[in-house]
């Protein structure tokens, strides 16, 4: 059996018999030992497992250039630097003038994007921090903060709709293999249980990403958050989608169904953005926020036709501390 494989078959121990997705997802993208982000990745884009809008096309890193020279910042921090060309190309479009007055900081958890991002980034100024609250330390509590693709990779929970509740996905290890079982649970705080759907539809939840930022946003004080994923707002997020949108990519192929599950941090797992909990989540911090829109309309004339169609999945969610809704 594989690393892997032992040290979740004795967590399911541990637990009493089952593992709980987010804490499957959790292990499988970020175990120190065998997690597919701490220990197995060596790039994003061509020559990783998956590309991201960032490593396609130079259109995102003019766009998000251009929204931070609006912000007139000192310190801006970028969380989730993935293979780092986003942030060399967001350097870059900013010019050598505007580099000088701004300090770039990079939060990033993977040692191995740390040490793919620090080779791109050879002789531009930039500053990594293990963790968010570290990087809002350094500026202070006074930040303009953005990620590219970051919510997705957080853990989520994964739920389904049985008669009148919901259940949750639990997996047990049988025979070497995972078997999805679901059971009784307490629902999470999401937008999601506030509409109808039919029995048998699957939702995920990102609740690991909303406690992320209950931790970090009393050391927020002041500036803007752009949150850029791919997803959508309720009830758009599940149209016509009763599997829900959980997913993995190993070498560029799209895995789904149990073929996630079979190979613990040998592949990515994703689940799509639900716009409207991170509109809600942020306002239960007294966040104000513009509402969520597409991508497309943020990059406007900068995005090339041949990405128009790519770019309709993706939704901007600009946010900020003690600041009215527009
Ligand atoms: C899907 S990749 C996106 C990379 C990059 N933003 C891009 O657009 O190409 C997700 C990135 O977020 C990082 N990450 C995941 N959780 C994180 C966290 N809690 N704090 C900082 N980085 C995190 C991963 O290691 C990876 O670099």
């Amino acid at each position: 059996m594989s690393a892997a494989g032992a040290f979740l078959q004795a967590l399911q121990s541990e637990l009493g018999g089952t593992i709980r997705f987010d804490r499957f997802m959790q292990e499988a993208l970020y175990n120190p030992s065998f997690g597919y982000y701490t220990a197995r990745i060596n790039t994003v884009g061509r020559r990783g497992d998956f590309s991201t809008m960032a490593t396609l096309d130079r259109s995102l890193a003019a766009g998000i250039a251009a929204w931070i020279q609006k912000q007139c910042p000192r310190d801006v921090i970028e969380i989730g630097g993935g293979n780092g060309q986003l942030a060399r190309d967001i350097l870059t479009s900013l010019g050598w003038w505007k580099r000088r007055s701004i300090r770039y900081h990079l939060v990033e958890v993977s040692g191995p994007l740390r040490e793919t991002q620090k080779k791109i980034l050879r002789g531009f100024r930039v500053r990594w921090h293990e963790s968010l609250p570290a990087a809002l330390e350094a500026s202070r509590g006074s930040a303009t903060l953005f990620s590219n693709e970051l919510v997705d990779a957080f853990p989520c929970r994964v739920l389904e709709r049985v008669e009148d509740d919901w259940q949750e996905l639990h997996l047990r290890i049988e025979d070497r293999e995972f078997r999805q079982i679901l059971q009784p649970c307490t629902l999470p705080d999401s937008t999601v249980f506030q509409h109808p759907f039919r029995v048998g539809q699957r939702v995920e939840v990102h609740e690991s990403y909303n406690r992320w930022l209950q931790a970090w946003a009393p050391l927020w004080k002041s500036g803007s958050l752009l949150t850029i994923d791919y997803g959508h707002t309720m009830p758009t997020l599940y149209h016509r989608r009763p599997q829900g949108s959980l997913r993995g990519y190993a070498a560029h192929q799209l895995l789904s169904g149990a073929e996630i599950y079979q190979a613990p941090g040998r592949c990515d797992i994703t689940a799509d953005v639900n716009f409207s909990d991170l509109q809600a989540w942020g306002e239960s911090l007294s966040w104000g926020c513009i509402p969520p829109s597409k991508l497309a309309a943020f990059l406007g004339p900068e995005l090339p036709p041949r990405f128009q169609s790519a770019a309709e999945a993706f939704q901007i969610l600009e946010q900020s501390p003690h600041a009215e809704t527009h």
